[in-house]
C-alpha cells in the first residue's frame, strides 16, 4: 500500500476514483490539485477520437510491403491476427477503463496495481509512444500535402532541411488540442469522417476491379527472405533463439503481423479520456472495442481489395493503394485516396497531442512531475502547459529529425504498454476484488494472460536496435525518476 518509501508503493484506487471526480463524475475532492478536467464527451467521440488516431500510415503504406515482402494477399490474415491481439488487449483496457476512468490510463491503472516505479516507466513510455508517433505522422502528413499540391520541397517533405510543414500542422493542432476537448472532438470527428468514407469507398469501388487469380494461392508458398537480416537490424527472436525471418508461408503471416500491428497502435488513448467523458463507465468500452471493431473491418476489406486488384508482387511499396487505383486505369481515385491519407494523418497527430497532455497531467497530479505543470486551464478544461510543452518538443522532432527508423519505437512502447495493462487485470481482481467493474474482461486470467504472451511475441518480432533505443530511454527515465519523481511524489505525504 502507499504507507512507505518503496519504490512499488502503489496509491489507492479510492483517490484516483476521487481524483477523477468519482464514479460518473460525481463529487471529488482534488481542491489541492492541479484542477480538474470537464466531462463533455459521449459514446460516438470517444469512437471519433479512437479512429482517429488508429487509422494513418499503417494502412496507407504498410499494407503494399508486407503483401509484396512477406505474406501476399495472406497480409488480409496479418491484418485479422494484428487486430486479435489487440481486441485482447483492448478486452484488458476496457474492464480497468470502465471500474477506473482516469486520464492516466494504463499509467494510473500500473501506479493502482504493480507499483510506483512501473507507473512511472509506463507514464515515460507513453510519452515515448504519443510525442514520437505524432512528429513521424506529422513529418509523413508533410509529404504528402507535398504531392498533393506540389509544394516546394524544401519545407515540405522528407528532402526538407526543416521542415517547416510538419512544424505548422503540429503547433496548429497543438493550439486546437489547448483550446478545448470539445474543439479537438469536432475537427477529429470532421476528419474521421472524411477517412472513413475514402475507405468504405477504396473497398465498394475497388470490389469491380478485384481478380479471383490474383488472390490465388491466398498464401504463397514459404522462400527464404531475399536479403537477410544480421547485426542490430535482426528481429530480437532471432538474435535469441535462432529464429530467421521467413518469406511467404504461414511464419511470413505471423511476420507482417508484428508489422501491420502499428496500423492499430492508438486506440487506447480513447482510454485517456476517461475524466472527460460524460459516462465513462459505459462509453469508454464501447469506445474502445468500438473504435477496434470498425479499424478491423476496415482494414480487412482495403488490403482485401488491394491485393485482389493488382498482383502482390507488383504493388506499389510508398503509396499502394493510390497506385492499385492507377495501375487499373482509374487514376481519378489516386487523388481521393491522397486527401483521405492527409485527413487521416491530421487527426492521428491531434489526437496524439491530446492523449499526451492527460498522461502529462495524471503524472503532475501525482507529483512525479512538478504540479505546476499539469494545470488545467480555468476556461478551456485543458491541461494547457503540458500540452503545449509538449506539443514545442514534438514540433522540434518532426521538424529535424528525419524520424522514420524510429517508428518502431511506437510499436514497441505500444505493446509494452498493452503487457502492463494485461498483467493488471488479474491484480487488481485480486487486491480490488470488491471493485465495482461495469465491464469485465472475460475468461480471466486466460485472457489477459494471452494477450501479454502475444504482446511479448510481437515484441519479439521487432529488431535489437529497437530494443537498444527503448532501453535508452527507459534508462533515462529511470534516472528522472530517481532524481525527483520519487522525491516530489504526492504518495510521500500521505
Ligand atoms: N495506427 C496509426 C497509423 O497507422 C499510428 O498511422
Amino acid at each position: 500500500m502507499s504507507d512507505d518509501s518503496s519504490v512499488l508503493r502503489t496509491k489507492p484506487v479510492e483517490d484516483v476514483l476521487a481524483q477523477a471526480g468519482g464514479p460518473d463524475g460525481e463529487g471529488g475532492d482534488d481542491a489541492h490539485g492541479p484542477g480538474r478536467l470537464t466531462r463533455r464527451l459521449g459514446p460516438f467521440d470517444l469512437m471519433g477520437f479512437g479512429i482517429g488516431i488508429v487509422i494513418g500510415t499503417g494502412i496507407f503504406t504498410l499494407t503494399g510491403i508486407e503483401a509484396k515482402n512477406h505474406a501476399g494477399p495472406g497480409v488480409v490474415i496479418s491484418f485479422l491476427i494484428a487486430g486479435a491481439v489487440s481486441l485482447l488487449a483492448a478486452l484488458c483496457y476496457a474492464e480497468l477503463a470502465s471500474a477506473v476512468p482516469t486520464a492516466g490510463s494504463a499509467y494510473t491503472y500500473a501506479y493502482a496495481t504493480i507499483g510506483e516505479v512501473f507507473a512511472w516507466i509506463i507514464g515515460w513510455d507513453l510519452i515515448l509512444e504519443f510525442a514520437l508517433g505524432a512528429s513521424v505522422v506529422a513529418r509523413g502528413w508533410s509529404g504528402y500535402l507535398q504531392e498533393l499540391f506540389d509544394l516546394p520541397t524544401s519545407v515540405f517533405g522528407e528532402q526538407s532541411v526543416v521542415n517547416v510543414g510538419a512544424i505548422a500542422i503540429v503547433l496548429l493542432l497543438g493550439v486546437v488540442a489547448v483550446v478545448g476537448i470539445r474543439e479537438s472532438a469536432r475537427v477529429t470527428n470532421t476528419l474521421v469522417v472524411v477517412k472513413v468514407a475514402v475507405c468504405l469507398f477504396v473497398v465498394v469501388a475497388g470490389a469491380f476491379y478485384v481478380k479471383a487469380a490474383n488472390l490465388s494461392p491466398f498464401i504463397p508458398p514459404a522462400r527464404p527472405v531475399e536479403e537477410g537480416t544480421s547485426g542490430l537490424k535482426q528481429p530480437v527472436s532471432q538474435a535469441l533463439f535462432g529464429i530467421e525471418p521467413t518469406a511467404f508461408g504461414f511464419a511470413g503471416v505471423l511476420t507482417a503481423a508484428a508489422v501491420v500491428f502499428f496500423a492499430y497502435t492508438g486506440f487506447e488513448a480513447v482510454a485517456n479520456l476517461g475524466e472527460e467523458t460524460r459516462k465513462p463507465h459505459r462509453d469508454l468500452p464501447l469506445g474502445l472495442l468500438g473504435t477496434l471493431a470498425v479499424c478491423t473491418v476496415l482494414y480487412v476489406g482495403v488490403s482485401l481489395v488491394i491485393t485482389g486488384m493488382v498482383p502482390f508482387d507488383e504493388l506499389n511499396e510508398g503509396a499502394p493503394i493510390a497506385s492499385a487505383f492507377e495501375a487499373v486505369g482509374a487514376g481519378w481515385a489516386s487523388v481521393l485516396v491522397s486527401i483521405a491519407a492527409v485527413a487521416g494523418l491530421t487527426s492521428v497527430i491531434l489526437v496524439d497531442i491530446v492523449a499526451m497532455g492527460r498522461i502529462g497531467f495524471s503524472m503532475g497530479r501525482d507529483g512525479l512531475i512538478p504540479r505546476s505543470v499539469a494545470a488545467v486551464h480555468p476556461r478551456w478544461g485543458t491541461p494547457w502547459r503540458i500540452t503545449l510543452m509538449t506539443v514545442v518538443l514534438v514540433a522540434a522532432l518532426a521538424g529535424f529529425v528525419p524520424l522514420t527508423a524510429l517508428a518502431d519505437l511506437v510499436s514497441i512502447g505500444t505493446l509494452f504498454a498493452f503487457v502492463v495493462v494485461s498483467i493488471a487485470v488479474p491484480i487488481l481482481r485480486r487486491t480490488k476484488p470488491d471493485l465495482p467493474r461495469p465491464f469485465r474482461t472475460p475468461l480471466s486470467p486466460v485472457v489477459p494472460v494471452v494477450s501479454a504472451l502475444a504482446c511479448v511475441y510481437l515484441m519479439s518480432n521487432l529488431s535489437l536496435e529497437t530494443w537498444l533505443r527503448f532501453a535508452i530511454w527507459m534508462v533515462l527515465g529511470l534516472l528522472v525518476y530517481f532524481l525527483y519523481g520519487r522525491r516530489h511524489a504526492r504518495l510521500n505525504a500521505s
